[in-house]
C-alpha cells in the first residue's frame, strides 16, 4: 500500500499568536493566516481583537490598523483603497473580496482572512499571480489590426459597438474570479480562467479589433477555453459586478456559429 505525505506547509497551525484588545468597546476578532516560506515554520493562524469602529470601516482598515499598531509584519496588497487597483483581493469569512469594499460589520462572527486560494503564497495574505498575469498576456489584451488607423481621425465606434465591450472592459483583474473556480484549482496550468477569457472576450467582440478569427484560433483547446463546466462560482464572486461566465459561454458560440 503506498503511502503519501504531505509538505510541512500544507498543514495549518490554527493556535498562533493571540492579540488581545485592551478596553476596546467593538472589539472585533480576526484572524489571520500568516505564513512566511523563507521561515521553517509551517503556516499559522494568528488571532487579533480590535476596535473595529475605531480603525474605519472596512476589513482593509482593521488591516492597516494592525499593521500600524500591533504586528508591522503582516503583509497585504493594496493601493487605491477604492475597489480600482485589484491588489487587495482576499478571502474573506470564505469568499473572495476586495478587503477595501467588504465592511466589517457586514461579516458575522471571527473574520477569517486568508490570501485567495489555490495560489502559491508569497507572505501572508500575499499570492504569487505570476501565471494568472502570464495567461492575462497570452490573451493579447490589446488592439490588433492589419489595416492602417484612418490619417485624420480614431477609429471610430457606434454607441451600441462601444456598449458591447463596456461591461467586460471595467475588469480590474483582482482575481476573485479565477481563484474561485474549481477548474481552475485543477488545471490552472492548462486552463486559462475567467479573467483571462473575459479578457479574450472583450477584444474578440470589440468592433475595431481585425483579429477576431486568430484569437478564436487561440482558445479552440480542450483545456484553454473548454474546462469550463458554467459552475459560475465567478461570476458569483466579481467584486465588479462582472460576468465572466456568459462570456465564456458566448466565446463557445462563436466558436460554433463560425463552424456553419
Ligand atoms: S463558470 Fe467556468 S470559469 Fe466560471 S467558475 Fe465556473 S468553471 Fe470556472
Ligand atoms: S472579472 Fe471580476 S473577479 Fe474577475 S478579475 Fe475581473 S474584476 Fe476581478
Ligand atoms: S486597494 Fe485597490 S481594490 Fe482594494
Amino acid at each position: 500500500m503506498p503511502q503519501f505525505f504531505l509538505p510541512k506547509d500544507s498543514k495549518v497551525n490554527p493556535h498562533g499568536r493571540v492579540h488581545k484588545a485592551a478596553g476596546a468597546h467593538h472589539s472585533r476578532t480576526f484572524r489571520i493566516y500568516r505564513f512566511d516560506p523563507e521561515s521553517p515554520e509551517s503556516p499559522r493562524i494568528d488571532t487579533f481583537e480590535l476596535d473595529a469602529k475605531a480603525a474605519g470601516p472596512m476589513v482593509l482598515d482593521a488591516l492597516i490598523q494592525i499593521k500600524a499598531t500591533i504586528d508591522s509584519t503582516l503583509t497585504f496588497r493594496r493601493s487605491c483603497r477604492e475597489g480600482i487597483c485589484g491588489s487587495c483581493a482576499m478571502n474573506l469569512n470564505g469568499m473572495n473580496r476586495l478587503a477595501c469594499t467588504t465592511a466589517t460589520e457586514d461579516l458575522r462572527g471571527d473574520i477569517r482572512i486568508y490570501p485567495l486560494p489555490h495560489m502559491p503564497v508569497v507572505k501572508d495574505l500575499v499570492p504569487d499571480l505570476t501565471q494568472f498575469y502570464a495567461q492575462y498576456a497570452l490573451v493579447g489584451p490589446w488592439l490588433r489590426t492589419s489595416t492602417p488607423a484612418p490619417p485624420d481621425r480614431e477609429r471610430l465606434q457606434s454607441k451600441e459597438e462601444q456598449e458591447r465591450i463596456d461591461r467586460p472592459a471595467a475588469c480590474i483583474l483582482c482575481a476573485c474570479c479565477s481563484t474561485a473556480c474549481p477548474s481552475y484549482w485543477w488545471n490552472a496550468e492548462r486552463f486559462l480562467g475567467p479573467a483571462a477569457l473575459l479578457a479574450a472576450y472583450r477584444w474578440i467582440v470589440d468592433s475595431r479589433d481585425e483579429a477576431s478569427g486568430e484569437r478564436l484560433d487561440q482558445l479552440e483547446d480542450p483545456f484553454r477555453l473548454y474546462r469550463c463546466h458554467t459552475i459560475m462560482n465567478c461570476t458569483d464572486v466579481c467584486p465588479k459586478d462582472l460576468n465572466p461566465a456568459k462570456a465564456i459561454v458566448e466565446i463557445k458560440k462563436l466558436l460554433v456559429t463560425r463552424r456553419l
